[in-house]
């Protein structure tokens, strides 16, 4: 295991030269993720672009080769592939209702960008991401399938601990808290394993008794539910932290970190769930969402589990999957 500096070979595709995309792209230049980058997208001129601004700044960031092109060959050889393409969430519209859409692209694609990359992993962002890390699993094959999951909860639950460190006046990475489930409206807060510097947030008192209560705990997960809508209604797309939550994922493959995330990972009965996509705390390593960890739940984090994982099943009978 090792968690120091990424090769300088390590190249990362992004599929997608949208919001999402580039965000992805600025994060893991900013970051030094990636010793080299490729951008795909269909629309030529809008990959040409982000390629050239990105590549104006490339001075002022640790080194990184940048190329981007509207033909797929540009991500040969890759070692990961982030897949951000696909129809976005207009305001007042659910990540369920792209799925559709979204499943199609990710049938067609997962194919062609394994026959040019064989051995990448690839990181699913498009959403719903569940559902679209599941249909691109299954278009994958039973040999590449391990080595493809989606970028689940893992915003979810950044945006948890930030809500929790800003309520008590503590260093967000002191904070551990995570979101399980769908990325989206049937996501649960685990408060029962959530603590602030090695202290059960349940029993976190600062003289007047505990701070998160039921209602305080009810506003802070309906929060960070209804973030995206929030952030979409504001300015049309939520791009800047999926760029770096993603830049944290594709850090934690291409440096073998076995770092433990709640991304999204075909589930085989880990905590009782199985046969559907979903979040729970997992080894990310170079060979991709390795190990799913048995989460202690409480009666009613395991009951919402288990409608979350519900939901998502019912999703994937009604689109054929
Ligand atoms: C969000 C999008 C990435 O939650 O689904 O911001």
């Amino acid at each position: 295991m090792t968690s120091g500096a990424t090769s300088r070979k390590s190249k990362v595709s992004i599929i997608g030269a949208g919001s999402v995309g580039t965000a992805v792209a600025y994060a893991c230049l900013i970051r030094g993720s990636a010793g080299a980058l490729a951008l795909y997208d269909t629309n030529a001129g809008k990959v040409r672009a982000e390629v050239l601004d990105l590549n104006h700044g490339t001075q002022f960031a640790p080194a990184c080769r940048i190329d981007g092109s509207d033909d797929l060959a540009v991500t040969a050889d890759s070692d990961l592939i982030v897949v951000t393409a696909g129809v976005k969430q207009r305001p007042g519209q659910s990540r369920l209702d792209l799925a559709a859409a979204n499943v199609e692209l990710a049938q067609a694609l997962t194919p062609a960008l394994l026959d040019l990359s064989p051995g990448a992993v690839v990181v699913f962002v498009s959403n719903p991401v569940d559902i679209v890390t599941y249909a691109a699993a299954r278009a994958a094959g039973e040999d590449a399938a391990p080595r493809i999951f989606g970028s689940g909860t893992v915003l979810d639950s950044g945006r948890l601990r930030f809500l929790v460190a800003e309520r008590v006046g503590v260093a967000v990475e002191n904070v551990h808290a995570l979101v399980v489930g769908e990325h989206g409206d049937s996501e649960i807060a685990l408060w029962s394993s959530t603590t602030i510097g090695g202290v059960p947030a349940l029993a976190y008192d600062l003289g007047d008794g505990p701070v998160f209560d039921d209602a305080v705990r009810a506003e802070l997960a309906s929060e960070v539910m209804r973030s995206a809508y929030e952030i979409i209604s504001g300015k049309g797309a939520t791009n800047l932290a999926i760029g770096l939550s993603t830049a944290r994922i594709v850090e934690a493959v291409l440096r073998d970190q076995h770092r433990v995330l709640p991304v999204s990972s075909l589930q085989t009965g880990a905590n009782g769930i199985e046969g559907v996509c979903l979040s729970l705390p997992t080894i990310v390593d170079g060979r991709g969402a390795t190990r799913v960890l048995e989460v202690p739940l409480s009666a009613d984090e395991e009951q919402g589990l288990h409608a979350s994982a519900r939901a998502l099943l019912d999703v994937q009978r009604a689109l054929g999957l």
